[in-house]
């Protein structure tokens, strides 16, 4: 399948069964001025759990534009080193306000993974909160998942909260097993480990927390459901790294175009990073350092292009910042590929032919996207290029001073 066939069929999937098909929300959120970037579905429909909104619609199922640049669990400096964090990713989702709740949304779940995607079920995990009963008899009641293969966690796992304060209640995760021999043991769940994956999150809202962190129950209860779309298009697809799916490989065979290098991670270890802390690899250090290089080029463009077509633009705070900051880093992973002129704008055009017909409002905003791209590149490259010749100067001077220490000018 490929990513649009895999988005379409998650639509789908939830339209059949009664959700209107909505419209992500804008990736940079304007009415919410203590949210730098949309960072969950759930953020549109803030108001609805909280019962001071309305939808026309009680089952809803999107595919929703997030940025995550900071938090624990993606600092922007990894972005690129491994092979599935993102700084701009689409989180699937199906949503019930006040309409089904647990035993829907967990068999809708395991039908659409197992019978519609064929997943095979002795590779699926599902977890749920310590205190939830319920979730757990209704995984072994209204699934065929191994009994075994359900596991209680506490509060840091399965109790999923939107801040300090707002709308939560306990969440089942679904997980992955991507071992070779599919046959991994219960630890690896939650343990950190990229081959055990988890693919989905089924968040059952039921509390508003306060300020003093009482829980108070909500009006009524919701189903707020998440599934990272590129992991999921590596996983159908097959694919160790989310970089080797149809999600990324046409930036990546750009970016080889436009700078004459090769993305070769999949080809010889399926994305792990061997440039740190480990010798005696058959890649070159440098090879691998190219990997990352268009592993940052990629993602950042996606994060640029998308928050720019919803109206943001580099500057020197807030979300502009952010973007500045991403603009930069991508540009000086640049230079490993040799590109010290502007690039980055070039790769627009094949972001929209990839995903403009998802979301049109990259297609009808292509020239301005690629304008501010350009400008920004050229303003940095210009500090750059004066920033690396002060360095230069500075280097030439104390490689100079040292070569007279040592009396190299002197030897015959
Ligand atoms: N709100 C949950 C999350 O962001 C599920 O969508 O993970």
């Amino acid at each position: 399948m490929t990513s649009s066939e895999i988005r379409n069929s998650f639509l789908k999937f939830f339209e059949e069964r009664g959700h209107s098909i909505v419209p992500s929300s804008p990736v940079v959120p304007y009415d919410d001025p203590t949210l730098l970037f949309t960072n969950a579905g759930m953020n549109q429909f803030k108001d609805v759990f909280l019962g001071t909104g309305r939808r026309p619609y009680k089952r809803a199922v999107d595919t929703q534009k997030c940025i995550r640049v900071s938090g624990k669990h993606n600092d922007l400096e990894e972005v690129g080193r491994d092979t599935y964090h993102h700084t701009f990713f689409e989180m699937l989702g199906n949503w019930s306000f006040g309409d089904y709740y647990k035993k829907e949304a967990i068999e809708w779940a395991w039908e659409l993974l197992t019978k519609v995607w064929e997943l095979p079920k002795n590779r699926l995990w599902a977890t749920v909160y310590k205190d939830d009963e319920e979730a757990e008899q209704l995984w072994k009641k209204v699934t065929d998942i191994d009994p075994t293969h359900v596991l209680r966690f506490g509060e840091k796992d399965n109790f999923w909260e939107m801040g300090e304060t707002g709308p939560c209640g306990p969440c089942s995760e679904i997980h992955m097993d991507r071992t070779p021999g599919g046959n991994a043991p219960a630890s690896m769940v939650n343990a950190g480990h990229p081959e055990m994956m988890e693919i989905w999150n089924l968040v059952f809202i039921q509390y508003d927390r306060d300020a003093s962190g009482k829980l108070t129950p909500l009006p009524a209860k919701h189903v707020d459901t998440g599934m990272g779309f590129e992991r999921m298009c590596a996983v159908l697809q097959n694919k160790e790294s989310n970089y080797d799916t149809d999600v990324f490989s046409p930036l990546l065979s750009r970016i080889s175009e436009i700078t004459g290098k090769t993305y070769q991670a999949s080809l010889e270890d399926g994305g792990v990073d061997r440039s740190r802390g480990q010798t005696g690899s058959s890649v070159s250090i440098q090879q691998s350092e190219i990997d990352v290089a268009m592993r940052v080029v990629a993602d950042h463009l996606r994060a640029l292009t998308f928050a720019i077509a919803d109206s943001a633009i580099p500057s020197n705070e807030g979300r502009g910042y952010v973007l500045r900051r991403l603009l930069r880093r991508a540009a000086r992973f640049g230079r490993n590929l040799g590109m010290d002129k502007p690039f980055i704008y070039k790769l627009v055009p094949t972001l929209v032919e990839a995903m403009g017909s998802s979301f049109p409002e990259i297609s009808q905003k292509r020239e301005h996207i690629e304008k501010v791209i350009k400008g920004e590149e050229e303003g940095f490259n210009n500090t750059l290029d004066r920033g690396l010749n002060v360095f230069n100067d500075i280097a030439l001077e104390t490689l100079h001073s040292q070569f007279q220490k040592e009396g190299y000018y002197y030897r015959s």
